[in-house]
């Protein structure tokens, strides 16, 4: 069984600011960071540093040097990421005083995936290996026919939510992987228990992973319902908090460790021997 991250690598250009910035209004920031990310990149980071070897697919521009070598250096495979000349995605992330984040997306490379090169790389692939999807890349109907006429196992993390996942058959995804926001654009309504039922009707053959900041996190197969509540650490910056959960949890189910949540989520020593 194989793993195939099929997804978006960026450039994340983070700014340090007092408070989200308003319509109107120049504000004077008073840090920059650069970092690698994509929700694509960092869940085959989380997934890798998980201890779970993982393909992963995708397209970088001519400003992708420092994404390939931070796949190579925590073991991602980029055997299938293409390389064009032209300009990469990226974002500008402003993180106020509270911690609290909010992201520009520009798709660049990431939204010229060709169905040639969906072919080429799915061959590779087949029944039984999973197949990891976000919301940041294009084609992203194809992928999941394709990719569900070889029988992969298709789990999706539907984020950035927005109206290209209405031309995706989500009846061909086996779990979602979402947070409150994206499960009320998707069921309608705020209430969990209302966003997970009306899920599991929509999606009767699928599992679902509602993640819910502060409050946890809460699995949904239809029938039973598994509540995992937070561990409590201090807050840096939550970019990627919810890229690293998906990546772990996905890495305890392939394990065979079950949907329990308990067991996915790894300790404190864990999370620190991992990203030290
Ligand atoms: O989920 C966090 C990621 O979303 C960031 O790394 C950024 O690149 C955006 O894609």
């Amino acid at each position: 069984m194989k793993v195939l991250n099929y997804g978006s690598l960026n450039m994340d250009y983070v700014y340090t600011v007092d408070h989200m910035i308003r319509e109107g209004e120049t504000q004077s920031s008073s840090g920059l960071k650069t970092f690698c990310g994509g929700k694509g990149l960092n869940q085959s980071i989380a997934l890798a540093k998980a201890g779970i070897p993982v393909y992963h697919a995708g397209i970088v521009g001519e400003d992708g040097d420092m994404l390939l070598e931070l796949c190579r250096d925590n073991g991602v495979d980029i055997t299938y990421v293409k390389r064009l000349p032209v300009k990469g995605g990226h974002t500008v992330i402003q993180v106020d005083r509270e911690e609290q984040n909010s992201i520009i997306l520009y798709g660049g490379t990431n939204q010229m995936q060709t169905e040639e090169d969906i072919d080429r790389v799915l061959n590779d692939f087949g029944a039984g290996d999973y197949l990891l999807l976000q919301n940041e890349i294009n084609l992203l109907d194809y992928i999941i026919d394709r990719a569900y006429a070889k029988e992969m196992k298709i789990v999706l993390n539907p984020s950035p939510y927005n109206e290209n996942l209405s031309e995706c058959d989500l009846c061909k995804v086996s779990l979602f992987l979402l947070n409150e926001i994206e499960g009320e654009q998707m069921a309608g309504g705020s209430d969990e228990n209302r966003i997970l039922e009306h899920l599991a009707e929509k999606f009767p053959e699928a599992a679902f992973v509602l993640t819910l900041g502060k409050a946890g996190a809460v699995y949904f197969d239809g029938k039973e319902k598994i509540f995992q509540n937070i561990f409590e650490v201090e807050t840096v910056d939550t970019t990627a908090a919810g890229d690293t959960f998906t990546g772990f949890f996905i890495a305890s189910l392939i394990r065979g460790e079950g949907v329990r949540a308990a067991p996915s989520i790894p300790t404190m020593e864990e999370v620190e021997r991992g990203i030290s």
